[in-house]
């Protein structure tokens, strides 16, 4: 178990944020994980939340936020070196937190069909997968 401290991300962290979650395999070329950082970090419906170890080494990230309904994370990421020792689990529990103290009684997320690993991970935690269709659109920013 490796002891951590989460806290709210700010714009300095978010090379660093974007770094890690490439590092973890979370960025395939249609994201821009540092737009994506901005849109999320700091809102009032959503967050990025880090993880710092002992040595205020940044090895955990989580985007977290809720559409009104249903809350979601994504982003979940824990540096490579740092795995299965709990961060994961940390993270995980505070976005929980976070989502019911704005009154949000349930938590989706995504798994790529690829990442059974990550799925395991979600399992032990007490998610469920759901028989769902997810459906998708891009919406082009107006030129
Ligand atoms: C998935 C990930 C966030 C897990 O982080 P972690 O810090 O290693 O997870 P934890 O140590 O908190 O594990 C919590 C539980 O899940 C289990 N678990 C973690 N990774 C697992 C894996 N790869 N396979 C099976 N179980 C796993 C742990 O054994 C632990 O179970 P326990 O309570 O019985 O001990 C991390 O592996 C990661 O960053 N992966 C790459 C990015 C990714 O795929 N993110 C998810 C995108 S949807």
């Amino acid at each position: 178990m490796v002891g951590v401290t989460i806290r709210t991300a700010t714009a300095e962290d978010k090379a660093q944020v974007a770094a890690l979650w490439r590092a973890c395999g979370l960025v395939i070329p249609t994201n821009d994980p540092d737009a994506d950082f901005q849109l999320a970090a700091g809102k009032s419906n959503s967050e990025i939340l880090v993880a710092q170890d002992v040595a205020q080494r940044l090895v955990g990230a989580i985007m977290v936020g809720h559409d009104g309904h249903r809350g979601w994370v994504y982003y979940v990421a824990v540096d490579p070196g740092c795995r299965k020792q709990g961060v994961g689990r940390t993270l995980m529990q505070t976005a929980e937190t976070w989502l019911r103290q704005r009154g949000i009684p349930k938590l989706n997320l995504m798994v790529r069909e690829t990442n059974a690993q990550a799925a395991k991970f979600y399992q032990q935690l007490g998610y469920e997968i759901t028989p769902r269709i997810t459906l998708q659109k891009v919406l082009k920013a107006p030129s």
